[in-house]
């Protein structure tokens, strides 16, 4: 039985893609428009409907701001939304590059809320192409996530982990926070 106000966390290894989830997130650039990794990978299967929507967001709002996040549907995958974010690029630690990623974690969860949306899943943000240090991204990110999901709303929020090593980065700064 779950508390009322109990929101499920789980960290799995996996393929974003294959998540049901309400909505899923998406490791975008700031054009929207596509590209390798998870983006690649959400666009491939998602469907051209999910990159027309980018297009119309960009015509009228402009490129997606680096931590900032928008919505759209999700096309054929099974999630209904897709929740695009753009992370920071590693350039060493001294570019203000942790306060994007909280962003980035921060603002999908508010959308997320905004639009009544109860189950989201994450992949890591950051740690792949733009080559944030994982110990450091995976911190960010559990910490940004367990303290919003104390307030009530979300049923469930997962952080969907590609290969067994990043898995395991995930897990063990988990636990080490959960001591703390
Ligand atoms: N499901 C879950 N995780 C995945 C998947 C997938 N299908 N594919 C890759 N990953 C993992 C990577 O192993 C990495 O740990 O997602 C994490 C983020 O990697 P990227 O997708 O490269 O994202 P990021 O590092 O944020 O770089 C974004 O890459 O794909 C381009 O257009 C994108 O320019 C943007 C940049």
């Amino acid at each position: 039985m779950t508390t009322k106000f109990k929101t499920k966390f789980t960290i799995i290894k996996g393929d974003i893609t294959e998540q049901d989830s309400q909505a899923i997130v998406n490791a975008a650039n700031s054009s929207l428009m596509g590209g390798g990794g998870v983006d690649g990978a959400i666009h491939r299967k998602g469907g051209p409907q999910i990159l027309a929507e980018c297009k119309e967001i960009v015509n009228k709002q402009g490129q997606c701001v680096p931590g900032e996040a928008v919505i759209t549907s999700g096309g054929k995958l099974k999630a209904a939304y897709v929740i695009h974010t753009v992370g920071p690029i590693w350039r060493g630690g001294n570019s203000g590059e942790a306060e994007v990623l909280r962003n980035a974690y921060y603002n999908c969860l508010q959308l997320a809320r905004l639009r009544n949306i109860k189950s989201l899943a994450f992949p890591s943000i950051s740690t792949g192409a733009y080559k944030y240090p994982w110990e450091l991204a995976a911190q960010i990110a559990l910490e940004t996530i367990i303290a919003n999901i104390k307030k009530p709303h979300f049923t469930e929020v997962k952080l969907v982990l590609f290969n067994e090593d990043i898995y395991k980065v995930y897990v063990d700064t988990y636990k080490k926070i959960s001591r703390e």
